[in-house]
């Protein structure tokens, strides 16, 4: 079939790789259950460019750009992505997104591609949580459209509930319930809120632009989450609750392959994929304490110091993944000696102990390496749904958005995760961090594992196809498809019985 015969799904993610790695998880599953879609991925001009490096060479995934220009928004030049901005900068990039539904290109882009396919408009567009505007713009073309969540139903109903209410604007007390939530089950403490939430006072530019856009998702049908309904049941219903104009599916775990996931990356400096994995090879199972704080997030230089002292102190193997700290420009150039306990490097590699990496590890392949014991990581939901997908069990540290909820998730109501740090600023010593190490990795090693190999299996689970079986992801995302498709000929039949008429 030629691809202009082929319907279309349209994906568009936001501008930030944590939102365009499950994105193009989410193309790749499509493309491998299906060969009768041609999909197409909207983003800017960099972002293709980049991602169309990454693509495995046997992908049909088709790319559709629409012009943007940082500077006109106040961004650097070349700015189209989050990973490229300091903090300061992000909201613009937000409000740069939202701005686009005023450019018409995302609907132009849309109208080119059905006049393409014969006149026959996208079976569905998938865009992101912080592309509401989407929505609208698909119901004025008459095409069915679906929020596509990367983050997990827990983190985001929580995301979501404190956005809407600010409840913690309402009382003196640390910790505070959530609203929305079944009275009183969901507390929060005041250090589990990232910096622009626990800023926001309901008319600054962060709580407008979550207030308007959040709303937006009200004129969409379907809301997708790459995580696994068995295992997410409050966040899920949550949702289910407060949007009931919404299909909610759980559609995860959406993970990309190795290969892609590694091309995405920018490993630098002298440490390679090989060494590291050779380093792996030859340490015991499960002895070794993978270190990562995402693509996006980077801690302070006194808590590097402490994590520092804390990974030697504890005497495990370790991988760390070092990017600069908070207080040093994100793209500056790397200077371990700085940031680092004084020797740190060299020792750690004579003695064989410890692996520093700089900035980008191949993540999927050591989280999948029998040596590997645990992951200390922010939480970010990818992060999370490599790690419980290979059993590996979680050392909570998270530092923004809803980083926080998940890790609490994780601890309270998984069992797969112990919290050893809070956010950016918060003090941590390096003999709490020991301790921390000490028992996940000791005394409470072997029931966390069976926990998180127990996660990994309800994770294979969700998307096996046999017969007469079908796991609750791949369910659900049939029910989308068909739901999508339902639509589709009820807007043909309509549009046929008009031009009859
Ligand atoms: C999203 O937020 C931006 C910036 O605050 C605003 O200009 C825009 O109108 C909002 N979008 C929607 C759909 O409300
Ligand atoms: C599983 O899903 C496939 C694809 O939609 C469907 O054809 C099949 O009938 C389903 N099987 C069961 C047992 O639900």
């Amino acid at each position: 079939m030629e691809d202009d015969e082929k319907q279309s799904i349209v994906l568009f993610p936001f501008m930030g790789q944590g939102h365009i790695i499950p994105f193009l998880a989410l193309a790749l599953q499509i493309e491998q259950l299906n060969t009768n879609y041609a999909i197409y991925f909207v983003n800017t001009p960099l972002n293709l460019k980049k991602l169309r490096a990454s693509l495995p060479s046997s992908s049909s995934i088709r790319f559709l750009e629409i012009p943007f220009s940082s500077s006109s928004y106040g961004l650097p030049p070349a700015s189209e992505n989050s990973d490229t901005l300091p903090y300061h900068l992000i909201l613009r990039l937000f409000q740069a997104s939202a701005s686009l539904q005023f450019k018409s290109s995302f609907k132009e882009a849309i109208q080119a591609l059905t006049a393409r396919c014969h006149g026959r408009p996208p079976l569905c567009i998938i865009s992101d949580i912080f592309l509401g505007w989407t929505a609208n713009v698909a119901k004025q073309l008459g095409v069915y459209h679906a929020i596509f969540s990367g983050a997990g139903g827990f983190g985001l109903a929580c995301y979501v509930s404190l956005w809407l209410n600010l409840p913690h604007r309402k009382v003196v007390a640390h910790h505070f319930s959530l609203p929305d939530f079944k009275e009183g089950t969901v507390k929060l403490h005041k250090t589990q809120l990232p910096t622009n939430i626990a800023e926001a006072d309901g008319e600054d530019g962060w709580s407008i632009f979550q207030r308007e856009n959040l709303s937006a998702w009200v004129d969409s049908q379907s809301l997708l989450f790459n995580t696994v309904e068995e295992f997410d049941q409050i966040g899920l219903s949550y949702f289910r609750r407060k949007f009931p104009g919404l299909r909610v599916r759980p559609i995860g775990p959406l993970v990309l392959g190795l290969k892609s996931r590694d091309r995405i990356g920018n490993t630098r400096g002298v440490i390679t994929r090989e060494t590291i994995l050779k380093w792996l090879d030859s340490k015991p199972s499960s002895s070794v304490l993978y270190v990562s704080f995402g693509s996006m997030n980077t801690i302070s230089s006194s808590q590097m110091m402490q994590l520092g002292k804390a990974l030697e102190g504890s005497q495990k193997n370790f991988i760390w993944v070092v990017r600069p700290p908070m207080e040093v420009d994100i793209n500056a150039e790397f200077k371990g000696e700085e940031w680092l306990p004084e020797g740190f490097e060299e020792r750690n590699r004579a003695t064989g102990r410890g692996l520093v990496v700089q900035n980008w590890a191949p993540q999927v392949e050591i989280l999948s390496h029998r040596a590997v014991s645990a992951f200390l990581s922010h939480c970010g939901w990818n992060s999370v749904i490599e790690s419980l997908g290979n059993g590996v069990p979680v050392m909570g540290w998270p530092l923004a958005a809803e980083q926080f909820f998940n890790a609490k998730y994780l601890e309270e109501e998984m069992g797969v995760c112990v919290e050893v740090g809070r956010g950016k600023k918060s003090e941590v010593k390096s003999e709490d961090i020991v301790k921390k190490i000490e028992e996940v990795m000791g005394e409470k090693k072997e029931m966390m594992r069976r926990t998180a190999r127990k996660v990994k299996e309800t994770m294979e689970k969700a998307w096996k196809q046999r017969e007469g079986f079908n796991g609750s992801s791949a369910k659900s995302f049939h029910d989308f498809l068909s739901d999508a498709k339902q639509h589709r000929e009820m807007k043909d039949m309509i549009l046929f019985s008009n031009i009859a008429n």
